[in-house]
């Protein structure tokens, strides 16, 4: 794709500080440093200013990296910006900072065009990436492709069907299994929360498996909330917080480009990745505010809300989960507004049971560099989750401390010796950044693959 295996012949990328510019350009020609002056070239971050040499090709690339900058996004403008050829990066960057540049540099070259008729076949910018670096880099890059593919597709190409068919497509990529429960036999197959959220859709709700990897390794469970599109179901949403809702199988792309990522790179874990997939719709058999669901665990589920469902559907697949005795459960969701009120669109919002394992998190956020923020479980809100009628409430009729009372909810689900980390994501860019177009987004895949690699196998 935007990579090439050779060295030779390439165009050297340069990077530069605003501190190192002056002493890079001293012992240069003088017409260098006046074409650098007319460019107006200061050495800011994604700056970068073309060399060209005396027979008109481009010599070399100056590129803006200041000091305190994230090297992960130092290329990320390049890869759209260069004109089609070969490059290479000149630095003293360590093999981390190359690999982390280099999926940069993928990752800016992102576009979503499927819908659009127009498209521009350009010839695209090519780097060298060192044959050892290359699985890691590439690995990244088709994860976050993945989750950003799936959240971007539109809902009406993006039902719980097409949902089986892309996790089915992977687990044949790597030799995975694949199994599936669909519309009633849910019922059968006792997960009553799932088919009560998803069977008002005319598309059935279905609970989606995937298992890889050697059963002696540790066992490692990845659960996304698969919610296709959500209206609200009869406690509907304005028009103005449906808008977005096609991404709220966000926390479904993220468990799969998660595994992708671990598949990839065969990690030695034997993993599990759970999805239940449904629609939030709406008709004459949809699930209603007072409603007592069933639920896999026996609890039952007083219906405050239809709009908080992403939990509906987790608690089922988390009963699932801590039935077979992982060593460790992720869940991933675009589960509350108030997480995002909280810490705002671009921060994940994560809770753990385990403080030890939440440490080790915020570690691994420190060397990957991508930050992911711990809410605590503070377990005098659950109070708030009484219902007269049934074990629980699914939401807090009170509205304060939402993403804490969406985790005590799915807390009820796991017992304490089940070891737990939940992502509540936005899944989402609002604004355009360097290597990160507006739109759907994987969010805290670096520090928790690195995680996963530092803490979950070596301990
Ligand atoms: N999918 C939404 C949460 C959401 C909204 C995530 C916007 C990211 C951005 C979820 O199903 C939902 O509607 N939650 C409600 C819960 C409330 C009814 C207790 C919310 O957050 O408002
Ligand atoms: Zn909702
Ligand atoms: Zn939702």
């Amino acid at each position: 794709m935007f990579f090439s295996d050779h060295e030779k012949n390439t165009t050297p990328i340069i990077p530069v500080s605003p501190e190192s510019l002056p002493q890079w350009l001293s012992d240069k020609p003088d017409s260098w440093q006046n074409w650098v002056q007319k460019n107006n070239f200061q050495a800011k971050n994604h700056q970068f200013c073309l060399i060209p040499s005396s027979d008109g090709q481009i010599d070399h690339i100056l590129l803006g990296v200041e000091n305190n900058a994230d090297i992960t996004w130092a290329l990320a403008k390049l890869s759209s910006q260069l004109p089609a050829g070969d490059y290479r990066v000149d630095s003293h960057w360590t093999e981390q900072e190359i690999t982390q540049a280099m999926i940069g540099w993928g990752l800016g070259a992102y576009t979503f065009d499927a819908f659009q008729s127009e498209k521009t076949f350009e010839d695209t910018p090519h780097i060298y990436v060192p044959p050892q670096l290359f699985t890691r880099v590439t690995s990244f890059i088709n994860a976050i492709y993945l989750v950003r593919d799936l959240i971007n597709t539109p809902a009406n190409h993006m039902m719980p069907e097409q949902l089986s068919s892309v996790m089915a497509k992977l687990a044949r990529q790597f030799g995975a299994n694949f199994s599936e429960i669909v519309g009633d036999a849910l019922l059968e197959e006792n997960f009553p929360a799932i088919h009560a959220v998803g069977r008002a859709s005319q598309h059935p709700p279905r609970y989606l498996e995937m298992t890889w990897g050697d059963t002696t390794y540790p066992r490692l469970i990845l659960i996304g909330k698969g919610v296709c599109f959500d209206s609200g179901g009869l406690d509907i949403k304005p028009s103005r917080f449906m808008r977005l809702m096609k991404k709220d199988m966000g926390g479904a792309a993220h468990a799969l480009g998660l595994a992708s990522l671990i598949m990839e790179n065969n990690l030695a874990i034997n993993l599990r990745v759970l999805i239940p997939a449904v629609e939030n719709a709406i008709s004459g058999d949809a699930f209603r505010p007072g409603d007592v669901l069933e639920t896999r665990s026996g609890k039952t589920i007083e219906i405050d809300n239809t709009d908080a469902e992403g939990r509906l559907v987790l608690c089922d697949a988390l009963s699932d989960a801590a039935s077979q005795n992982p060593n460790l459960i992720i869940d991933f969701a675009t589960l509350t507004g108030a997480a995002r009120v909280a810490l705002g669109t671009e921060v994940p919002v994560y809770f753990s049971n385990n403080e030890a394992i939440a440490e080790q998190l915020n570690q691994a956020a420190k060397s990957s560099g991508e930050l992911v923020w711990q809410l605590p479980m503070y377990a005098d809100y659950l109070h708030q989750l009484h219902s007269d009628v049934a074990d629980i409430l699914n939401c807090s009729p009170e509205g304060y401390g939402g993403a804490i009372t969406a985790a005590l909810f799915l807390n009820e689900f796991v017992p304490e010796e089940i070891n737990w980390l939940h992502f509540d994501v936005m899944a989402w860019n609002n604004r355009e950044r360097a290597g990160r177009p507006k739109g759907g987004e994987a969010m805290g895949l670096f520090t928790i693959f690195s995680y996963l690699e530092t803490y979950f196998l070596l301990s």
